[in-house]
């Protein structure tokens, strides 16, 4: 079935997405949305907050100082100078919306202070809900333009290509498995992460790497695919996805330590628990090789606090049984965010006409090899509206006249059960251990077999088809990277190499 036309298509309704269809107005946008709107997005889960120089010590070229830093040597420069000096106009847009961000007693923006962040910079909501908060000033403010359709519980399955030009996409109803065509001048990725690759993770279950994997299939450049960031502090309750602990928490004097009561951090790098994320991910993954497992003490630097800091966290805990004001909170790293995605340039345009890709799904440059915390929704505002103002000023109008055929291949409806769960859960397995915080050239090798037998047994597919093809981006590029740098850590390869100091770049080889 084809829909009616719209000028712009955006898949994914996340912060960036929402971003990029405000700011398309008054163009006709339909925004894709693969659950009911609101739900299922990283955006709505994210604590920490927008990182801004926003306080009176502080300045963007500061906040560029320690966005490049975190990078480990191979951000790119003019971006991340292009994200830092936009950030304070992207948070005041936010307050014109009506989004309320917390604010001291004398009514100044309450800015929060996380790792690697030499200034307090970070906005937040609720203490600890700020892409909550986001999310629903950003819908609140889409329902008001008419000429902004949202459709539900629909699942982007490919790009509509022809000539290397995007014009949509095919997309599956949720419910009925109805085969939809959606078909638009612009088509932008905004689907998110790829989180639910890995075993232990932050990320929504919807986090399945749908704008990476339909751009791949479709030919086009993906960069920095290698790069994947732990999140050292997820809560180890067993609960699968795992909630964060935001980094706040160390950002307040919360200390880590072992069951034996070690403080370990302070041996390691000298902001001990501030040190960048990659650092303390890996030291607590250390720990747990060694078999002890680790605790977040807040109880005196936040001790009675906490449920006002921190609700959304004090909520998970006490959910679990554990009241964070005197007891250790257990934690353990997860997969949270990844620095790679589909290669744009300063405007988000993929090596696709027609076609732009901006928040997690995009890989800019920004982040180099390990991301600044509270960066991540910054880039998305930015380069959602950076999206927004090139597809306005490149894109005609006007319906195309020529609607191209649809080359993707028809699949029947998802195999779905047991069958296909179970595969998932194997390259969930192997990706943690193998493609994770420490690998090495067996491991990755082994990966990569593992990936190609499912494919094999079980590809092209619902989640486990993108996730597939994501997989086999990530190992391949973390096995061509000879070194270690921010969150690439080769066992076999464990120094940083200044020869290989740049970003990768990778295309699918069986480009479908
Ligand atoms: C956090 O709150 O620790 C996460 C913030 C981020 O990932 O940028």
């Amino acid at each position: 079935m084809e829909r009616a036309r719209s000028d712009a298509l955006v898949v994914g309704a996340g912060i960036a997405g929402l971003i990029a269809a405000l700011k398309l107005q008054p163009a006709k946008v339909t925004v894709l949305c693969k659950t009911r709107l609101g739900k299922g997005s990283a955006t709505d889960w994210a604590q920490g907050g927008i990182a801004a120089a926003m306080g009176a010590d502080d300045s963007p070229r500061l906040h560029a100082i320690d966005t490049q830093r975190a990078g480990a040597g191979i951000s790119d420069s003019k971006i991340v100078e292009i994200l830092t000096q936009d950030a304070p106009a992207r948070v005041e847009e936010l307050l014109e919306l009506g989004a309320a961000f917390d604010r001291t007693d004398a009514g100044e923006l309450a800015l929060g202070r996380e790792a690697a962040h030499q200034r307090r910079r970070i906005v937040k909501a609720g203490g600890d809900a700020t892409g909550h908060e986001i999310l629903k000033t950003l819908i609140e403010a889409v329902s008001t333009h008419p000429s902004i359709e949202i459709v539900e519980n629909v699942t982007a399955e490919d790009l509509i290509v022809d000539d290397n030009r995007a014009g949509g996409v095919v997309a599956r109803e949720n419910a009925t498995g109805e085969r939809i065509e959606l078909r638009a001048r612009a088509t932008i990725l905004a689907t998110g992460g790829m989180g639910r690759l890995y075993r232990f993770t932050t990320n929504p279950v919807e986090a399945t790497a749908d704008g990476i994997a339909m751009a791949a299939r479709a030919g086009a450049l993906l960069a920095d695919m290698e790069f994947v960031q732990f999140h050292p502090t997820a809560l180890a309750i067993g609960r699968d996805p795992m909630p964060l602990v935001t980094e706040a928490v160390r950002g307040e004097g919360a200390i880590l330590v072992n069951d034996l009561g070690e403080r370990f951090m302070t041996a390691i790098h000298p902001d001990a628990e501030l040190a960048p994320r990659d650092v303390v991910a890996r030291a607590i993954f250390e720990q747990q090789q060694r078999g002890r497992t680790v605790g977040l003490d807040a109880r005196s630097a936040i001790g009675a606090r906490f449920p006002q800091a921190f609700p959304t966290v004090f909520r998970f805990c006490i959910d679990a049984g554990i009241d964070p004001r005197v007891q250790n909170i257990p934690v353990a790293p997860a997969a949270h965010y990844h620095m790679g995605g589909v290669a744009v340039d300063e405007w988000g345009r993929t090596t696709l006409e027609n076609l732009w890709a901006c928040g997690e799904t995009s890989a800019t440059g920004v982040h180099g090899a390990n991301r600044l915390a509270s960066n991540s929704l910054l880039e998305a505002m930015v380069y959602g509206s950076r999206v927004a103002t090139d597809v306005a000023n490149v894109a005609p109008w006007k319906p195309s006249g020529h609607v191209p055929p649809v080359r993707t291949r028809l699949v029947a409806p998802a195999r779905t059960g047991a069958a296909q769960a179970q595969a998932i859960n194997d390259l969930r397995n192997v990706m943690y251990a193998n493609v994770g915080l420490v690998r090495n050239a067996i491991g990755l090798r082994e990966a990569l077999a593992r990936i190609v037998e499912l494919e094999a047994a079980d590809g092209e597919e619902g989640p486990l088809r993108n996730l597939l093809v994501a997989g086999r981006l990530i190992a391949e590029a973390a096995l061509a990277r000879h070194e270690s740098r921010g969150s690439h850590y080769r066992s076999d390869y464990p120094e940083a190499d200044e020869a290989l100091a740049k970003r990768s770049f990778s295309r699918l080889r069986s480009v479908a």
